[in-house]
């Protein structure tokens, strides 16, 4: 197939280089010229594993090209998918700005049927939106059909979630376009979901929406958990053999962050409000999420008493494991809430440090730190804020020597508490 895909950012290089992988012809666009030429020199903008070999690969066998023209792109495809940023707005609801946009220009160059397909994560009744602008905008008066395709990829394990997928939703107003969108994902081998272009909206907020609510599940328990003496991990163990609840997402932690989950749970509460219902139970989840850092600021206080010239390691930058993105990072508000508190900081991440410099501002009280094994010297304790699973292989031995008390706060449960005790440490984690 002759696909474009409108937006290099996560979603649309990740599928654009997927796509190009699975033997479609691949045009990616973007309005960032400078980008542009930095992906046609082979420059990868984002740290996403795989992309590294995948761009270049389908690159040079011709599969996949970039360009600044939607004109060009949309003339030398059948399919456009449109995977451009919906940010949020001061009152929870979504900024649909760039999608207007988008449809318009696709609109002003069709000269013949497209299939136009949103990838962004947008709230329902987008879908019928687009529909009503490219009808308006459509100079050429051809034919088009609008679907909704929501990802469901997470950063981090983009490539290998897009390679084999759970399952592909195509949301549809009418069922012509089917056809042309099962020949897109034949190659996936997935499950095939048709819906109408409503559900198919909703189920990406509803999915995001309820893996938070997991989130803030445990979390919950977790400071029951801890009233009592019980340890989290067990607990999720215990509940997630159960083949109805599953043990994925109850991991107990300093709280969920990134560029989606608190965007789509503002987006679904605030659409849902508009639409006359109040969604109350993703509001707690919202509240139990803020409440976790608030919890875990309190422990590192009352275990340091006084935080003013404390001088803290921080491991982990980044919102999760295995990314450099620092957006909405409970990382980085970790580090925000301690420098208030007077604290300094030795910092570390194996691949956020850059992203971070960005959006912390620089303090003598700030410092970033090469070696994960070098950030303890001289700190009063260490902090781990992200599940990068390399900090298993910190050098306790080294880390314990160098701070003037061994004390661990572990926000991401990633240590095994009796072996840290054994070797001496103060350590608190989450709800254990
Ligand atoms: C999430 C969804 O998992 C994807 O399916 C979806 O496509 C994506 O949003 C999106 O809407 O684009 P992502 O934000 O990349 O993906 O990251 P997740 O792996 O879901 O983690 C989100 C946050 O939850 C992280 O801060 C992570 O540390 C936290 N988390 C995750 C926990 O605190 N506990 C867990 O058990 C799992």
């Amino acid at each position: 197939m002759r696909l474009c895909i409108i937006g290099t950012g996560y979603v649309g290089l990740v599928t654009g280089t997927c796509f190009a992988e699975v033997g479609h012809q691949v045009v990616c666009v973007d309005n960032d010229i400078e980008k542009v030429r930095r992906l046609r020199a082979g420059e990868i903008p984002i740290y996403e594993p795989g992309l590294d070999v995948l761009v270049p690969r389908n690159v040079a066998s011709g599969r996949l090209r970039f360009t600044d023209s939607v004109a060009e792109g949309v003339e030398e495809s059948d399919v456009v998918f449109i995977a451009v940023p919906t940010p949020p707005q001061p009152d929870g609801s979504v900024d649909l700005s760039f999608i207007e946009s988008v449809a318009r220009e696709i609109a002003g160059c069709m000269t013949s049927y497209k299939i136009i397909v949103d990838k962004s994560t947008v709230p329902v009744k987008t879908g019928e939106k687009v529909s009503e602008t490219i009808k308006r905008y459509n100079k050429s008066k051809v034919d088009f059909d609008v679907v909704s395709n929501p990802e469901f990829l997470r950063e981090g394990f983009a490539v290998e979630d897009l390679m084999k997928p759970d399952r592909v939703v195509v949301g549809v107003l009418s069922q012509r376009p089917v056809t042309a969108m099962r020949e897109v994902y034949a190659p996936f081998d997935a499950p095939f979901i048709v819906t109408d272009i409503n559900s198919a909206e909703l189920i990406k907020h509803a999915a995001n929406s309820f893996l938070a609510l997991k989130i803030s599940y445990i979390n919950a328990v977790a400071a029951v958990c801890e009233a009592t003496g019980a340890n989290v991990v067990e607990v999720a163990n215990g509940m997630g053999l159960d083949k109805r609840i599953g043990r994925a997402f109850l991991n107990a932690g300093i709280g969920f962050g990134g560029s989606c989950f608190p965007k789509d749970l503002s987006a679904f509460i605030k659409i849902a409000e508009q639409l006359g219902v109040d969604f109350r139970l993703l509001k707690e989840v919202q509240a139990i999420n803020a409440g976790q850092m608030d919890r875990f600021v309190k422990k590192i206080a009352e275990t340091l008493w006084v935080l003013k010239d404390k001088r803290l390691g921080v491991l982990g930058l980044a919102f999760k494991q295995n990314t450099d993105d620092v957006r909405m990072s409970p990382a980085i508000e970790l580090c925000q809430r301690l420098l208030r508190e007077g604290a300094s900081l030795r910092v570390h991440d194996p691949k956020a440090m850059d992203k971070a410099r960005a959006i912390l501002p620089p303090s003598e009280r700030l410092e970033y730190v090469e070696h994960q094994d070098d950030v303890a010297e001289g700190c009063d304790a260490l902090v781990v804020a992200t599940e990068w699973p390399e900090f298993t292989r910190l050098n306790l031995e080294k880390a314990r020597r160098a701070l003037t008390h061994p004390i661990l706060f572990d926000g991401r449960n990633l240590f095994d508490k009796a072996e840290m005790e054994r070797l001496g440490f103060l350590y608190k984690s989450v709800g254990r």
